[in-house]
């Protein structure tokens, strides 16, 4: 194994470095003035993208994911958002804790930014981690305004060789407007995957009930997987990020193991698994050893408990006589051992003091309602800063539900004591349980809801309030 770390950008990311150059121009109507200097310009957009060859009108930030934000940890991150979008927009940094007027939830945090408005965020990242941004107004987030967000730390103590984001999307936009004018489903069935749409039988991981014909890995729909290239005896790091909006994810590459060394961005003791599930909203860093002689080989994305199925490809230098999987191989690995929360230890679990919480939260998750209210009816849950915070959840409904918490990470109760440190955790359905903790060190209204997009605009949602 090289001990030598190579930077290697993610396919997502061609645009990335020229995109933190000072004064690099921005893209799209209102990219007129420069922005300020060391500010990264986003404009979000009516756009085109490409599907398998064919062209399907969307709204992002110029490419699909959005362009990729790398800072090293205590740097400031400075986005110029402007907006020609023909309505409000706003952008929000999934998983980082910034200040709370720069946490892009309109009405709450800041004032929408209007179309044709500008507006700069401004705030450091002590954190390191794989983090996403997105829109944070209406269902725009099940467009293509999105993009994926890597806090490096100062001195990087995993050894790998090179490093690659893979973000997955369930998508519809375009697609079923224009009724089979769209890129075929693929091998839909996503093999192994439930029989029908919206069926959802009693055993069943269903993460939600609509319609998305398409699985996207990096924009990319499993006709044109994106490709990853690696070499024998090299180590890979994968940060993999569910964007979805409607959609959870199994994960697996064919012909090698996974080990997990962070969750949402936030270090575990190294597990070693062969399959990865991530509800909307969640990451997962994974280290893979490439031990095969080489190759191309499947990484497979299905679609929980229904049709949908996305893969990129894993292919190993000198392989070009290789042809690659078919576009629905299923790897083995899909069905393989999981990391549940429970297996993961945290590495840097938060400073909690010894006794007891100072405030509890007992939140039941049904339907759509947390706790029996529907946002904006919904009571603030009240805390004071300094506070020790407990929240624990019970799904009573259907579906699994990712509940993601702004401006905080959480330390999720397992029974080891230690259990990981995240910003979004899945409940399971009928009757499954969750608990977390959290120190209230971040003054403010901070949204904590279900990051299903359908679930949060149905009202699956509750401010936090600091009195
Ligand atoms: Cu990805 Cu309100 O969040
Ligand atoms: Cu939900």
């Amino acid at each position: 194994m090289t001990a030598t770390r190579r930077r290697f950008l993610g396919l997502s990311a061609a645009a990335a470095g020229l995109a933190l150059l000072p004064g690099c121009s921005g893209r799209g109507p209102s990219a007129a003035a420069p922005p300020a200097p060391g500010a990264l310009r986003l404009t979000a957009a009516p756009m085109r993208v490409d599907l398998a060859g064919h062209e399907i009108p969307t709204w992002g930030y110029g490419t699909l994911p959005g362009p990729e934000i790398r800072l090293r940890a205590g740097d400031v991150l400075r986005v110029e958002l402007d907006n020609a979008l023909p309505e409000d927009t706003t952008i929000h940094w999934h998983g980082l804790a910034p200040p709370n007027r720069m946490d892009g939830v309109p009405r709450v945090t800041q004032d929408p930014v209007v179309p044709g408005g500008r507006f700069t965020y401004e705030f450091t990242t002590p954190v390191p981690g794989s983090f996403m941004y997105h829109a944070h107004v209406g269902m725009q987030l099940d467009r293509g305004l999105y993009g994926p967000l890597v806090v490096e730390p100062r001195s990087e103590e995993l050894s790998y060789d090179r490093e690659h984001v893979l973000m997955l999307d369930d998508w519809r936009d375009g697609v079923d407007a224009h009724g089979g004018h769209g890129p075929a489903p693929g091998p839909d069935a996503g093999p192994g995957a439930a029989p029908g749409a919206d069926e959802d039988p009693g055993d069943a991981v269903s993460f939600g009930g609509r319609s998305y014909p398409l699985l996207l890995v990096n924009g990319r729909p499993p006709e044109d997987a994106p490709v990853l290239t690696t070499r024998p005896g090299d180590r890979l790091r994968l940060r993999v990020m569910n964007i979805a909006a409607d959609t959870g994810f199994r994960f697996a590459v064919a012909g090698h193991r996974l080990t997990v060394t962070h969750t949402d961005g936030m270090p575990v003791e190294p597990v070693t698994v062969e399959a990865l599930r991530l509800g909307m909203g969640e990451r997962y860093d994974v280290l893979v050893e490439c031990d095969q002689a080489g190759g191309v080989w499947q990484i497979g994305v299905q679609a929980e408990g229904r049709t949908g199925w996305g893969r990129a490809l894993l292919r190993y230098d000198g392989s070009e006589a290789s042809s690659p999987p078919a576009v629905a191989e299923r790897p083995a690995e899909l069905d393989g051992r999981l990391a549940s929360y429970a297996d993961l230890l945290a590495r840097e679990p938060l400073p909690l003091p010894s006794g007891e919480p100072d405030r509890r939260f007992e939140l039941e998750l049904s339907g759509t309602q947390i706790g029996g209210q529907s946002y904006p009816d919904a009571d603030p849950l009240p805390v004071a800063e300094g506070e020790w915070v407990r929240i624990s959840m019970r799904n009573t409904s259907a579906k699994w539900h990712p509940m993601h918490l702004h401006g905080h990470h959480f330390q999720v109760l397992t029974p080891t004591g230690r259990g990981p440190v995240k910003d979004t955790v899945t409940v399971p359905a009928r009757g499954g349980e969750v608990t977390f903790d959290f120190l209230a060190t971040n003054p403010g209204d901070w949204l904590f809801h279900c990051h299903n997009h359908h679930h949060m605009e149905d009202g699956m949602v509750r401010l936090v309030r600091y009195g």
